[in-house]
């Protein structure tokens, strides 16, 4: 059965984000994708980076369905395991082995501003804990600086998700970076990207 969704941001971010990666990925290994949604991203990345093992996960039993039909669809079950249940503030990550052995980047797009503050500081534990030393978090999303929404399309959105959810919303840039003070993590990018969103780059020292 078909189950794949189709999510459209995808298809436009989709470049942008794989031409970054392109420049951070190592050659081999596995790279461990939070929040993958309907797993348009982890085909296409998979596809464009060969070399590696991309694991996809979601907590939405209909998300992972999709993941898993979006690789059958393209032919992948050969090279790709199949999304990995995985709520990010449940911790500890129960990672099975093959994600464990060989893990060398984590990647997470647009999750923190449709969730709670709880599961950015979740998300950094957990990176901290699993990535070898030098190992990346890339994190893309919208994010405000300075208690400052950077765009008016922003500011909208910020208050569009806190009607949702009073506990979402964009996440401050300065914030994260308070968080990272007491764990072994720093930032060595944040790079500009188109639609007034960022992608973090953060290294395990
Ligand atoms: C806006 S979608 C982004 C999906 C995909 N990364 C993309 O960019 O198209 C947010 C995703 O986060 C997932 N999500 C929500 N809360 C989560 C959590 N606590 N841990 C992991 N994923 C979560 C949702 O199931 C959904 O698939």
């Amino acid at each position: 059965m078909d189950q794949r969704l189709f999510f459209p941001a995808t298809e436009r971010n989709r470049e942008p984000i794989g031409d970054l990666l392109e420049r951070m990925l190592p050659a081999r290994g596995v790279v461990l994708e939070l929040a993958s949604g309907s797993g348009e991203h982890a085909v296409a990345f998979q596809q464009r980076f060969p070399g590696l093992r991309w694991q996809a996960s979601d907590p939405n039993p209909d998300h992972r369905a999709s993941i898993n039909s979006w690789i059958r669809h393209a032919g992948l079950d050969h090279v790709m395991p199949h999304a990995l249940e995985l709520d990010v503030e449940q911790r500890p990550w129960s990672l099975p082995s093959h994600v464990t052995d060989d893990l060398k980047t984590m990647v997470c797009i647009n999750l923190l501003h449709i969730s709670p503050p709880t599961c950015t500081e979740a998300l950094l534990m957990e990176a901290c804990e699993r990535l070898p030393e030098d190992g990346l978090l890339i994190i893309y999303g919208p994010f405000c600086r300075n208690g400052r929404q950077t765009s008016a399309s922003n500011a909208a959105f910020d208050v569009s998700l806190r009607q949702r959810n009073p506990l979402w919303g964009l996440r401050d840039l300065q914030w994260i970076d308070s968080l990272l003070g007491p764990l072994p993590m720093d930032t060595i990018g944040c790079h500009e990207m188109p639609a007034n969103n960022n992608t973090l780059v953060l290294k395990r020292s």
